[in-house]
């Protein structure tokens, strides 16, 4: 990976067919034969939760290699109170550019910059593989549970980081997955229709 071939930039209205394109690609097969993501982000982006501020594309040459974007959500809090907070994701970096830094450079830069903004806190559902390179912890250890997960359930694909050093001192909840990345397989299989076609393979290590 070259430091200076890409640039960071917000996503516009029209990038967003190519985002799409590149979102299936990335996700393709990877977590369940086909993939929705690419659906997701382009529902994501009408949700009223959906940070345009935090929309990043990262692009080389003139063509799109990776897309980040985040959300608000929010912890319920053990003592009644809600906090506001970020989650994450989709983040996708196009298949043959995976594994050499691209990821992980979008990632940091996505996390500043909603820093920069004043958020305290990013959770949401990851492989600590990855994300633990970028300073994520798993959220059990902040004291933050996944909401539903029944106790003593494998909790480990649910992690955290603070923007805001101390920002969950003393705090303990449930966090709650905005209702938008809930998307019907209908709706998905409908929309997938407009895309190239592509072959959905049930492989190993898919989670669905
Ligand atoms: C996950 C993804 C965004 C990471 O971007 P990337 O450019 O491939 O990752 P980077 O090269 O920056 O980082 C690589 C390091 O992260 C870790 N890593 C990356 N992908 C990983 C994976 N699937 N499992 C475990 N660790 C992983 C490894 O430590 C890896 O280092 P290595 O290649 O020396 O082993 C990208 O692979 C992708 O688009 N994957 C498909 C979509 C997806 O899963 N998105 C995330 C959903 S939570």
């Amino acid at each position: 990976m070259n430091k200076n071939d890409y640039i960071i930039r917000l996503e516009t209205k029209k990038d967003y067919r190519e985002v799409e394109n590149l979102v299936r690609e990335s996700f393709w097969n990877v977590y369940r034969p086909g993939c929705s993501e690419h659906y997701v982000i382009h529902v994501l982006r009408d949700d009223l939760a959906f940070v345009k501020e935090l929309d990043f594309v990262m692009e080389q040459k003139g063509r799109l290699i990776g897309q980040n974007m985040f959300m608000k959500t929010i912890i319920e809090v053990d003592d009644g109170r809600t906090i506001d907070i970020l989650t994450m994701g989709p983040i996708g970096i196009t298949p043959e550019l995976k594994r050499q830094g691209y990821g992980k450079a979008l990632l940091d830069y996505s996390l500043e910059k909603a820093a920069d903004l004043g958020f305290g806190a990013v959770l949401f559902e990851g492989n600590i593989g990855f994300y633990g390179n970028s300073g994520f912890d798993y959220a059990r250890n902040f004291g933050i549970r996944y909401h539903d997960l029944p106790e003593g359930a494998d909790d480990s694909f649910f992690l955290c980081k603070e923007l805001i050093p101390g920002f969950l001192n003393g705090v303990t909840g449930v966090y709650q997955t905005p209702k938008g990345y809930y998307v019907d397989d209908a709706e998905v299989e409908g929309f997938d229709k407009d895309f190239p076609p592509k072959q959905k393979l049930k492989l190993p290590g898919q989670l669905f």
